[in-house]
């Protein structure tokens, strides 16, 4: 699979298998994300890989008690990959963003579905969160979450993608 066909056929995926993702998957999709561009090449962004169980689950808790619901926001997937970027660096959001859409395509090209699962800033402004950088000996409040990248291998057929919308593209020859 070519990049553009990645960027044409992957879709978010929101029903998961229990299996874990092997590490030598897990690897080559963490390694994507840390060769997005970012502005001015600083490497604002952090990626925190989640596999263990129990971190997982918390953290689903804390993104469903910021929703104001109780179901699983990370749809059962075994992996959550959190991106964060340093909030001293002006094109953070940018940064982080683009690790976000490198994570989700590699994912695909590797055969692993992903979704990107928001509430990360909200996430990390809160006492949970902060812990959850603080035992990692990160300065809890030089970081912004840009967003969750959850991954595992999917459990069903992949959604069709919503037609493009009409003007999506303005030309100027
Ligand atoms: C910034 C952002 C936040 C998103 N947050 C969520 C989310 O919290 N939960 C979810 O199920 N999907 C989330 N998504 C996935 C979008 O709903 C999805 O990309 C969109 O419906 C298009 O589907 P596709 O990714 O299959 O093309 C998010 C996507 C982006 C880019």
């Amino acid at each position: 699979m070519n990049a553009t066909e990645a960027m044409l056929t992957r879709r978010s995926i929101r029903s998961y298998l229990p299996d874990p993702v092997p590490d030598d998957l897990l690897n080559k999709v963490l390694e994507a994300g840390t060769y997005a561009a970012t502005g001015r090449g600083a490497q604002s962004p952090i990626i925190i890989a989640i596999t263990n169980r129990e971190v997982r689950d918390k953290l689903s808790a804390l993104n469903a008690r910021i929703m104001g619901t109780e179901s699983d926001p990370f749809y059962g997937a075994p992996v959550v990959l959190v991106v964060l970027a340093r909030k001293d660096v002006p094109t953070h959001v940018y940064d982080g963003s683009l690790v976000m859409g490198n994570l989700m395509l590699a994912a695909h090209e590797l055969g692993l579905g992903s979704c990107w699962i928001h509430r990360a800033k909200e996430e990390f402004e809160l006492p949970e969160g902060k812990e959850l950088l603080e035992s990692l000996g990160l300065d809890a409040d030089a970081y912004e979450g840009i967003g969750h990248c959850i991954l595992g291998y999917p459990a069903g057929e992949a959604p069709e993608p919503k037609p493009r919308k009409e003007n999506y593209v303005y030309r100027i020859a």
